[in-house]
Formats: C-alpha cells, sequence, structure tokens
C-alpha cells in the first residue's frame, strides 16, 4: 500500500482542506492493539469476503447476535423500494436487547450508567437499576394513556432521566422524538407540530457553563403557540426537577417527574411489536425548508448499530464507554445510548460544558472514571487545543485505549494532536463518516486499520459506498465526486415523518437506485476515502447540520430583512459558521450607517439566535443592495461563498451545487 496522496481536484462548495491533499502519514496498527482486538485483520478480510459472497447473510448473522420475539420471513423486503423493510416479518422490541435481557445474565449489577453533572455531583445506575426506573417510567406512560404509536417528545438536558425517558416510550412502543436543550421555542414548536406528541418530558433547567438555564418556559412558550392539532394530542408535560428555579406548572396538563413515575410498580412488560416499528423520530435540516424528521425502526436500527459499535469501538467487558454527544443527537442516540446498553458495557453522560469549570474538565472526567473509549467531534479537539498539550498532560490518561471522532472532517493536525497528546501515541484515533440518516457507522476503520490522518479509510464490511460524478460513474481515484451508497444497510431511515415523498426524493431521484448521501469525498489510490464537505447548502457549524434555507427564514423573520443568503465559511474552531448577506427593506437608514453603528448587525444575530437557538452562528452580516442571482432567480450562494471565502469563481467545476 502506498503512503502517497495524489493531489486531487476538489469540487467547488465542499469546504475542502487543504492540508487533506497533501497528507502523507500513515500509522499502522499496533501490535498490542491487533493482539486484543475482537477483530484481527485475518477477521476482517473474512468478514469483508463473506459480506461480498453473500451480503443478505452477513447481515443475518448480525441479527442473530440480538433477541428477537419472532425471527424473520426475509431479512430484506425490497418490494416497495426505496421503502425497504429490514428484517420483514420479525417482531422485537430494542428495550428488550438494552435492557431486559442483561437482567438474566452477570450484567445484572453492571455500572449501565454513569452520570456526572456540571456542579460535578453524580449518579450511578446499575443495568438492575435502571431497567426498574425504565419500567416505573413505562408504566406511568401507559397509566397517562399513551401507548403505542404516541409520539413523545423529549426535550431535555443530559440526565439520567434523558435515557430513561427514551427507554420507556421505546419500550411501550411510542415513538420518541428528542429535540436538542440548545432549540429555542420556535423550533421546538415547529417539531411539536410535525410531531404531534401525547406527551412532552422536559426539566425545570440545567447547568451550563455554570449558569442554570430554564427549560420549562421554553416548552410552554412552544406550547402555546403550537397547532389546534398539535395542541389537541398533547396530554401531559413531565417535568424533571433538576435545578432550583421557580416553575409555573399549568393544572392537568403539568406533572413533576417524580410524582408521575412515584407509585408506579417496577415490573412493565416490553412491547413486542413489529421490525419496521418506528422507534424514533430525529429531526434534522436539509438543503430545503423546515428540518425533516428522519424516522428509524427497531429491527434493522438495532442490528445495525450494534454491529458496528461493536467493531469500531472492539468492546471489552471492563470498558468505560464516553461518547461525548447530547443524546438528542444520533450520535447520542445510537451510541450513548442504544449501542452501549445492548452491548452491555457501561456508558458516561456528562451534563455540562467540557470546558467548565476550567479547560482541563473533559481529562478530569476521563480520569476520575477511567474512561477507556472516548469518541467525540473534531470542534471539541480544536477547542482543547487551543489551550495546549499541559492542561492533558496534567492528568493520567492512561485508561484510554481508543479515541474516536466524528461530525466534520477533521483535519490531519487536529487528528495527530488527538493522537498525540489524548492518546499518548498508544489509541488508534477512528474517524466514523455516519449521517442521523444512516443511524449507523457507516465509513470508518477498525482498531486494527492501517489510518492517514484525516481519512475515514474505508466502509465497513456490509457496507457498499462509492464516490461518482454527476452522471453516476465512478470518479477515477484522487478526484472528488458524490459520495453515494449503493445497496440498503440495516439502521437506514425507513421514511421522514409525515412527508414520504420527500424521501423518496431527496435521497433516492439524484441516483435511482442509491442512497445520496449530500457530501462530496475523493478516493485515494489506495481506496481511502476523504470527506470534503456538504455537496449542497447545508452548514456542519461546530458538526451540527444547519441547513441554510433554516436561517435565511429566521433571519428573512426579522422586520428590516427584505431579503437574505446565507453562507457557510470557515471558522477555525466550529469549522464552519454562517456568514449572511442582507439586502434592507426600503425604509430603512442608509447602508453605510448601518454598517458604521454595527446596531444591525447585531440585532440580526441576535434575533436568528432568538429564532432558532445557539447552534445558529452567525459570525458576520454583509448589507447589499441586491443579492446575485440566476435567470431563474434564484440566489447564487456559490457565487457569494467563492467570494466569501478568497476562492476563484472562475473554476466552477462541473459538479454544480445546485442540486
Ligand atoms: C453529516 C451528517 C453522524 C453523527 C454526526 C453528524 C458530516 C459526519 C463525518 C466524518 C467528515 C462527517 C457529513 C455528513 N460528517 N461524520 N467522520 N468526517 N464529515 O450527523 O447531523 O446527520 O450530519 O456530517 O457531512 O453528511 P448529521
Amino acid at each position: 500500500m502506498s503512503a502517497k496522496q495524489p493531489l486531487c481536484t476538489a469540487p467547488e462548495g465542499s469546504g475542502t482542506l487543504d492540508t487533506l491533499l497533501c497528507e502523507e502519514r500513515v500509522f499502522r496498527p499496533m501490535p498490542r492493539i491487533v493482539a486484543e482486538a475482537n477483530m484481527n485483520p485475518q477477521d476482517v478480510a473474512i468478514a469483508r469476503a463473506r459480506a461480498e459472497s453473500d451480503w443478505l447473510g452477513f447481515w443475518e448473522e448480525a441479527a442473530e447476535e440480538l433477541s428477537w420475539f419472532r425471527k424473520w420471513d426475509a431479512v430484506l423486503d425490497d418490494s416497495a423500494a426505496p421503502f425497504y423493510r429490514w428484517f420483514a416479518g420479525a417482531r422485537c422490541n430494542i428495550v428488550y436487547n438494552a435492557l431486559d435481557r442483561h437482567i438474566e445474565t452477570a450484567n445484572k449489577n453492571k455500572l449501565a450508567l454513569i452520570w456526572e453533572g456540571e456542579p460535578g455531583d453524580t449518579r450511578k445506575l446499575t443495568y438492575y437499576e435502571l431497567y426498574r426506573e425504565v419500567n416505573k417510567a413505562a408504566n406511568a406512560l401507559r397509566a397517562a394513556g399513551i401507548g403505542k404509536g404516541d409520539r413523545v417528545l423529549i426535550h431535555m438536558p443530559p440526565l439520567p432521566e434523558t435515557v430513561i425517558a427514551m427507554l420507556a416510550a421505546a419500550k411501550i412502543g411510542a415513538v420518541h422524538s428528542v429535540v436538542f436543550g440548545g432549540f429555542s421555542a420556535r423550533s421546538l414548536r415547529d417539531r411539536i407540530n410535525d410531531a404531534t406528541p401525547a406527551a412532552i418530558i422536559t426539566a425545570d433547567g440545567f447547568y451550563r457553563n455554570g449558569r442554570v438555564i430554564t427549560l420549562k418556559g421554553t416548552v410552554d412558550a412552544a406550547v402555546a403557540k403550537c397547532s389546534g392539532a398539535a395542541a389537541a394530542v398533547l396530554k401531559k408535560v413531565v417535568v424533571v426537577h433538576r435545578v432550583l428555579v421557580e416553575t409555573a406548572m399549568k393544572e392537568d396538563r403539568d406533572v413533576w417527574y417524580h410524582d408521575f413515575v412515584r407509585d408506579q410498580p417496577d415490573e412493565a412488560f416490553t412491547e413486542s411489536l413489529d421490525a419496521a416499528h418506528p422507534l424514533f423520530i430525529l429531526y434534522t435540516s436539509g438543503t430545503t425548508g423546515a428540518p425533516k424528521g428522519i424516522v428509524h425502526a427497531h429491527g434493522g436500527y438495532m442490528v445495525g448499530v450494534n454491529r458496528t459499535l461493536d467493531w469500531v469501538f472492539d468492546l471489552k467487558p471492563t470498558d468505560i464507554f464516553w461518547c461525548t454527544a447530547d443524546p438528542a443527537w444520533i450520535t447520542g442516540h445510537s451510541y450513548v445510548v442504544y449501542g452501549p446498553l445492548m452491548a452491555g458495557t457501561t456508558t458516561l453522560l456528562y451534563e455540562g460544558h467540557p470546558l467548565y469549570p476550567e479547560a482541563g474538565r473533559a481529562w478530569s472526567v476521563v480520569q476520575r472514571w477511567g474512561v477507556t473509549v472516548l469518541y467525540t467531534v473534531p470542534t471539541l479537539i480544536r477547542m482543547l487545543m487551543r489551550f495546549g498539550r499541559q492542561n492533558p498532560d496534567r492528568h493520567t490518561l492512561g485508561t484510554l485505549r481508543l479515541l474516536g471522532t466524528v461530525g466534520e472532517p477533521i483535519s490531519p493536525e487536529a487528528w495527530t494532536w488527538f493522537h498525540k497528546h489524548i492518546g499518548r501515541s498508544r489509541c488508534p484515533v477512528l474517524d466514523t463518516w455516519w449521517q442521523t440518516e444512516t443511524g449507523m457507522f457507516m465509513i470508518s476503520p477498525l482498531p486494527v486499520s492501517l489510518l492517514k490522518p484525516g481519512s475515514v479509510t474505508r466502509p465497513l464490511p456490509g457496507v457498499e459506498v462509492d464516490v461518482v460524478d454527476e452522471s453516476g460513474a465512478p470518479v477515477p481515484h484522487g478526484q472528488g465526486g458524490y459520495l453515494v451508497i449503493k445497496k440498503p444497510w440495516p439502521a437506514m431511515l425507513t421514511t421522514i415523518f409525515n412527508d414520504p415523498e420527500a424521501y423518496r426524493r431527496l435521497y433516492w431521484e439524484r441516483f435511482p437506485g442509491w442512497y445520496f448521501s449530500g457530501d462530496v469525498a475523493r478516493k485515494d489510490e489506495d481506496g481511502y476515502l476523504w470527506i470534503q464537505g456538504r455537496a449542497d447548502d447545508v452548514m456542519l457549524i461546530a458538526g451540527h447540520r444547519i441547513g441554510t434555507a433554516e436561517l435565511e427564514a429566521a433571519l428573512a423573520s426579522h422586520p428590516a430583512v427584505a431579503e437574505c443568503a446565507i453562507v457557510g465559511v470557515p471558522d477555525e474552531i466550529r469549522g464552519e459558521v454562517a456568514k449572511a448577506f442582507v439586502v434592507l427593506h426600503d425604509d430603512q437608514p442608509p447602508v453605510a450607517t448601518m454598517m458604521m453603528t454595527g446596531e444591525t448587525d447585531q440585532d440580526l444575530i441576535e434575533h436568528a439566535r432568538r429564532e432558532l437557538g445557539p447552534v445558529a452562528v452567525i459570525r458576520e452580516v454583509e448589507f447589499r443592495s441586491a443579492l446575485p442571482k440566476n435567470k431563474n432567480g434564484k440566489i447564487m450562494r456559490r457565487l457569494l461563498r467563492a467570494e466569501s471565502t478568497g476562492q476563484s469563481t472562475g473554476d466552477l467545476s462541473t459538479l454544480s451545487t445546485d442540486i
């Protein structure tokens, strides 16, 4: 295998990291890692060969590792493609696999969850304790008349009750939709209107960066403005008591969590569900309009997540697994909650800001709990890099054996810093590529893989991807193109909630028969993949997906704004942030005055933040008298983006971003 990377031409608008083009280092697997690995290189080769020769049999074997109430009639029913049905005819429940079955084994008294609050308070739950808490919550939901198919919206900070609420909903066959605690009332309202939940589970507030952030008020504001249809369905708002604040409770509708579960028995039956029964809806930004409700189903999702977690993070019975994601994102769903619990491992959940009260907090968490696997995001690595190596150096990080990253391309600099100063050159860095839609890791090294900093390496066994041009033809090695997935996979989304047609159009129409990821990537001469960014108008701000359309709509709701366009521009810490181009209404003071006072900038930035929440980071507002448009009147964002990032606009590649 050659270590030399060819130069490549990158598609325009791909947020290309120039440094990736000349990255030549390779890291060979260490003998100790290979000796300890559940899957040594030979096993990996066998798995790849098996997946190639009998792809369905391969996934069927993965399914055999879990418990089912009834086995499948077919591993995959593709008769209504792209509405694929994995494990058709089977009956199961992911919670049976995540909890119930452990109660019959030695895992019963093992720690399932370690939780640390930002102020330093902690809670630990064994599998048996978590099981009983989930049962009480499941019984309470049932007693409130909530059951199979009903939606339960969870608007929570990372608390043990967040995990409990998710599992309790899934146990009774309800469909959870976790909405990030940092989202605004407006974002929450949109999701309530779409999901029409029968219950909302929230908290009075939480600790973040040393402050108390209240939450219940956001829920009240969102519900007050939700549609009549949504209001008619909502029965209960359940409030976890986390902080000391006055909290208004609405009679009949609102109930404290501790009262809600108090008298409930700690045994509850687990609903037997069709494998295709929806497990959760998770909203994520797309190119157009409001966020889409991505739906995942019990059967396929549990098989895909279980298999991939075991492979990539090579789980051992003694692991303390820390995935730093909020449970509200897909990373949290798959690899804080469901994956680790199905595997019977101990998962760690931290409530607060990773830099509070000082930059060494994350390392002190690792040291105090003896974390063995740390899975995090490039934006946090970049943030911690800024504080230098003295911070990690003050801590014993010797328990760590594997590191992981996800969410956006990681630069070779950040990769090698993570490898050297956190992994102490002993721990492989596993860069996992996947999406809310894929549910599970798709492209990732295993601990025994040869690593190239900045590359997500190769697809996992059983996953088939390619990099293709406009016409669907594979691009030559070294060149950029669209990342497609050529075969369905078990943990794939099953549809978009309330909009199956959009599911077909957004993912399966661009390249018929293949799933279009929306990413651009290139393959090097060894077949290693390098993700270059989004091909569409979706930004990755600190690894969070924000649609330009969504942010434009929020900004346009400001009375002074006549028209606006958002583009993503590079940012040292967040990877990408938004820049806004704004045309003001005629009755506004002249643009020159605006720019001098800077008042309107701040006003608009604040407005967008209020509308969408703190994830919507606009760094700069530029006022224009008009926006560049094509002959159909469509705003040419790529021109604006090229201008802002100093790229030349002359060589706009054959890959159009207007897809
Ligand atoms: C988008 C999906 C899956 C959990 C986190 C984000 C980007 C994801 C990587 C990676 C480069 C990555 C892609 C993808 N992305 N992982 N390892 N290297 N880019 O989930 O919010 O659904 O976003 O994140 O652009 O399409 P998401």
